[in-house]
């Protein structure tokens, strides 16, 4: 274990898992090593020799299963990916659970197996909506957490998206390193809500406040409709206004995403179209680039206008999944 690395992840219990903001120590260091990784992609591609990671999937996904693979790969580890919904047998997580409906194996059972096989396991879970006490204790990911016996990373789960956090961070510095913005203290970030077609969970919008929020240095705006306010324990610090053009006034970076109600939980609220952002809510900004965890409803959460103009940052954002991955893999195999 080096210097560097014991003030990056914060090791609990005397392993690290990255499941949230709370498992990094120094949010800086962990965006510059991820910056130097996408400088230098195989400086370390020893350090995961004769190391295995699994990704286990609960739910779809493109990004974080391709960047996790390409992250894991460039460190030198061997990747195998299970679609545990398609291929594996039907997970039971409940502690006592008589088993005789439809789950076939216990997390207990099938966890420390897992956590034979592999050194470090990552967890892709969404949440069911139905019953936010159920979501919000995150029982699926702390029971992997609890039976697997070895680091854990959250591709996603029922409340939080870090890795996607992460990202957003290195997208948002590399954008300011590469063109500084001149005469201010913070840039000011606007989280936007967005509409859709069906609910979706509350995790990114969560993640990137928690992060936002940790990361301190930006002003951090949320604005969303009546109704759709996010749980306070992720929120807390950032300015909350309902009124969206107000919100996006000079703003430097906007994050557009759909999420659907914490309070009456997992409702739609609303659907109205003229939250998507579109060039003419552009030019309320101070020409903001914009972001998106992707993927995206075209012209529904985001104009193709704004998708397909000089503004976007999705393609670059989507791309430094890679960068993430690999800091926070490259940072658990040090630690362990
Ligand atoms: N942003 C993101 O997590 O994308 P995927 O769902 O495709 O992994």
């Amino acid at each position: 274990m080096n210097e560097t690395s014991q003030t990056i992840l914060k090791p609990s219990g005397g392993s690290a898992n990255f499941i949230s903001v709370s498992d990094v120590s120094d949010i800086n260091a962990l965006v510059d090593k991820a910056l130097t990784y996408k400088t230098n992609p195989y400086k370390d591609k020893h350090l995961g020799t004769n190391k295995r990671i699994g990704l286990l999937f609960l739910n779809p996904s493109l990004r974080t299963r391709l960047s996790t693979q390409v992250a894991a790969q460039n460190l030198g580890m061997e990747t195998i990916v299970f679609n545990v919904d398609k291929e594996g047998w039907a997970l039971e997580f409940g502690e006592g659970a008589i088993m005789n409906g439809a789950t076939v194996e216990h997390v207990k059972d099938a966890a420390p197996i897992l956590g034979n096989y592999f050194d470090i396991l990552c967890i892709r879970t969404f949440p069911a909506l139905k019953n936010r006490e159920d979501d919000y204790s995150e029982m699926y990911i702390n029971q992997f957490i609890k039976y697997a016996g070895v680091p854990v990373i959250s591709l996603e789960s029922a409340t939080l998206h870090p890795l996607q956090s992460l990202t957003d961070i290195i997208t948002i510095k590399e954008s300011l390193l590469n063109a500084p913005l001149e005469m201010k203290d913070k840039p000011k970030v606007v989280l936007t809500w967005a509409p859709h077609v069906k609910p979706l969970p509350q995790c990114v919008a969560n993640s990137f406040s928690e992060w936002i929020n940790a990361w301190g240095e930006t002003d951090f705006v949320i604005t969303h409709p009546q109704g759709l306010e996010l749980a306070d324990k992720f929120t807390k610090g950032a300015t909350i206004i309902h009124n969206q053009d107000e919100a996006l006034s000079g703003a430097d970076f906007v994050y557009v995403k759909n999420w659907s109600s914490y309070n009456d939980y997992g409702k739609m609220h609303s659907n109205d179209a003229d939250w998507m952002l579109t060039n003419e809510k552009l030019k309320l900004t101070n020409n903001a680039k914009v972001m998106h965890c992707l993927p995206v409803r075209r012209n529904v959460e985001l104009s193709d206008e704004i998708l397909d103009g000089a503004n976007s940052l999705v393609t670059k954002e989507a791309s430094n999944r890679v960068w993430a991955a690999q800091a926070v893999i490259s940072e658990l195999l040090t630690l362990s």
